[in-house]
Order: structure tokens, then sequence, then C-alpha cells
């Protein structure tokens, strides 16, 4: 099977797969050790894509090369936050779509005929499902296959539980400790039974189950997240105590207890990769708030995890949300607050460091009026 490049009506030799969503190059060169970085950055930037036929590692360089000649051209702070904050996004936005130019053809068995390239088979079936034919995809988003896999072979400690958890390709990952202790420490409500909205990798449920919750029914949107909930759920033991469910946000019935981490920006996801950072216009956030009332039992409680870094970004203000939880019939009963420990925070290279040094996350314990 072949796709058809419209402008030069050239078929690619296999069809385009872009996770993030990337749109197949116009126009397909071949490409190998020979060619130099100026000369591939012009392409690229362009709208040609690099069809790589060298050395493995020489892709590797040639995008390590490109990356320094895109992020030469990095914007600088601007006048607000929030105006720094779009010409950052803008910015990685295009960096995307230029290394997204390097691409690699993937043969139907799901392994690259590249001299030294790893055996890429268990990476891709996990990430894009049995091999179904072959497909050029970005080198960038091959290596980010490669390196989610051994992410989840390896798993991400939680201090929490305990134990580590395993997150499949795409799913939002427990990296930061700090919400999730917040979630295991604050004190529960009378009852039996909890629900976890948005529930990733499963995390949050599993916490809630081990601290002695009877029934936890977690929900999300992403088939990848639920099949990996459903996995750490199996894992951790506690698959008779936590059902995985979705893609509705709250499921039937009422809880004693209902947490919800939403993405904690709003914004347009660029990819349902992006779907567990970028909230559009805070509808989960708005859609947690406004379900909350009708399925919670009587003296139930909702616990919104929400991090102050879009208030830090001047994409939400602190009145926004008190709003938001007013409107919607609800009461603050009362609020932990967290400093996050993540690197990036000191990372004065970072153009939102200011924002993320100042962040604080933040357990909302949330009755109806
Ligand atoms: C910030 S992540 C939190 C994941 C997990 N609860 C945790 O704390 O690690 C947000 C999750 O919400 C999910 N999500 C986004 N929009 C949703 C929606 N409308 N309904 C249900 N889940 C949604 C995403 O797929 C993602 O897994």
């Amino acid at each position: 099977m072949s796709t058809t490049d419209r402008n030069t009506n050239e078929p690619l030799p296999a069809p385009w797969h872009s996770e993030s969503g990337l749109p197949a190059p116009r126009r397909l060169v071949p490409a190998d050790d020979r060619l130099r970085a100026a000369t591939a950055h012009r392409l690229a930037g362009e709208g040609t894509g690099l069809l790589w036929r060298g050395d493995y590692q020489g892709a590797r360089q040639l995008l390590r090369a490109l990356e320094r000649r895109i992020d030469r051209k990095a914007p600088a702070p601007a006048a607000t936050p929030a105006e720094t904050f779009r010409l950052h996004r803008r910015f990685r936005a295009h960096r995307a779509r230029v290394l997204g130019r390097l691409a690699v053809l993937l043969e139907p068995d799901h392994t690259l005929r590249l001299r030294r390239a790893p055996d890429t088979r268990a990476a891709c079936t996990a990430a894009y499902g049995p091999p179904a034919g072959p497909r050029l995809v970005p080198l960038r988003e091959l290596l980010g296959v490669l390196g989610a896999h051994q992410w989840r072979e390896r798993g991400v400690p939680v201090p929490a539980l305990d134990a580590r958890v395993h997150p499949h390709y795409g799913v939002f990952a427990p990296v930061r400790a700090e919400y999730v202790d917040l979630v295991a420490q604050e004190p529960l409500p009378a009852g039996h039974t909890a629900f976890d909205l948005g529930t990733g990798t499963g995390v949050l449920a599993a916490v809630l189950a081990r601290r002695g919750i009877d029934r936890v029914v977690a929900t999300d949107i992403s088939p990848r997240a639920r099949a990996c909930a459903r996995d750490t759920v199996h894992r951790l033991g506690l698959a008779s105590r936590i059902t995985v469910t979705g893609p509705g946000l709250f499921p039937p019935g009422r809880a004693a207890l209902v947490v919800c981490n939403p993405p904690w920006l709003p914004g347009r996801p660029a990819s349902t990769l992006e779907q567990g950072v970028y909230d559009p216009g805070g509808r989960m956030l708005h859609a947690f708030l406004a379900g909350l009332a009708e399925h919670l039992e009587p003296a139930g409680e909702g616990w919104l995890i929400l991090s102050d870094l879009a208030e830090h970004l001047g994409l939400r203000t602190r009145a926004d949300l008190l709003t938001a939880i007013d409107t919607a019939g609800l009461r603050v009963t009362g609020r932990t607050d967290t400093r996050p420990r993540h690197p990036r925070a000191a990372d004065p290279a970072d153009p939102l460091h200011t924002a993320r040094a100042a962040e604080v996350t933040s357990l909302w314990r949330l009755t109806p009026r």
C-alpha cells in the first residue's frame, strides 16, 4: 500500500504514521550519513521529508544537530507570561514539525532495516499495536516510542504505593510524586466507594484502594490509559476492588469520594499524546465541577487536584477557578498545598522557569453547597 503525495503525485513508499498528528511531508528525498546538517535543516524547513537510509546512530546525530540549529531561533521571553507561553508553544510546534521531517521506514514486522538499529519490534507493537504493514514514521517519534517502552518496562517508582507503576505509551506518568502524596495523606471521608476520574496509569485509584476504600471506579477518555490502568490494577493485585471504565468522565451512580486530577493547563492538545496535560478551555475541570454534586453520596467529598501553574502563566485566574466552583453549587471545605519537586522548576534555561518555580499543587476538598 502506498500514500500519494498530493503536491508531487509521487507515492510515498509506505503510509505515513505520526502519533502527534504531524502531516505527511510534501516531498520525500533519500538521506544518509553524507547529508550535512545545514542542508538537512534547509530541506526540512522547506517542508521536504528526509527518508533516512544510512546508519541509525548517524540519524540520531543528525536529529540532535537539527535540534541545536532550530533552538538557536527559540523566542526570547515576552512582556507577559501568557505571551511567553504562547510563543513557546508555537515554537515547540514548529520545532516538532521540522524535526518530524526526518523519517524512517518501519518494515511490515516493525523492524528498522538500518545499520546499527536496535530491535524496535516490542516497543512499536506496544505503542502502535500488532504490525499491520510498513509505515513511514518520524524518527523523533520512534525514539519517543523506544524511550517510553524502556520506561514502561522499568516502571516509575511511586513511594505512596511502595511499588512501581508501568506507564504505557502516551499515558500520563506519575513522575511527580507530590500530587500522589496529597491523595495518599489527606483524611478520607466516611464511606466505602470512590471514583477516580481521568485515571491515567490508575495510580490514584490504586492509592485509594490501598488506603482501604472497598470499591473504586476509575475512568479515562483514553483507551491507552484504560489499558494501562487495568495493567496497574492487576500488577498490584487490586482487580477485585478497582474497575476501570470509560470513555465517559463519570461512571453511573454515586460515591463517597470523587477524585479528579484533570490536565493542569487550559489549551488545545496538539494530539492525543498531550491529552493528559492540556484541557481545551478547562473542559474536563468544568465537567468534573458540574457533575460532582449529583455523583456524591450524602456527606461525600470531591477532591480536585490542581496545580496553579496555569495561574502563573496567566492562562487562568484564581477568581476564575473560585467562580467555577461556586457556579457548580459547590463550596471549598479545605485545601492542602504542596510544592512540586520536579527538576525543570530549577532550570533557568526553561522559558517557563519563573512560573514553574512559583508553582503550588493543591488538593481542594469540595462539597455541595
Ligand atoms: C493529568 S492526567 C491524570 C492522570 C492520573 N489521574 C494521575 O493523577 O496520574 C489527566 C487524565 O485525564 C484524562 N482525560 C482528559 N480528558 C478527559 C475526559 N474528558 N474524560 C475522562 N478522562 C479525561 C487523560 O487521558 C489523562 O489520563
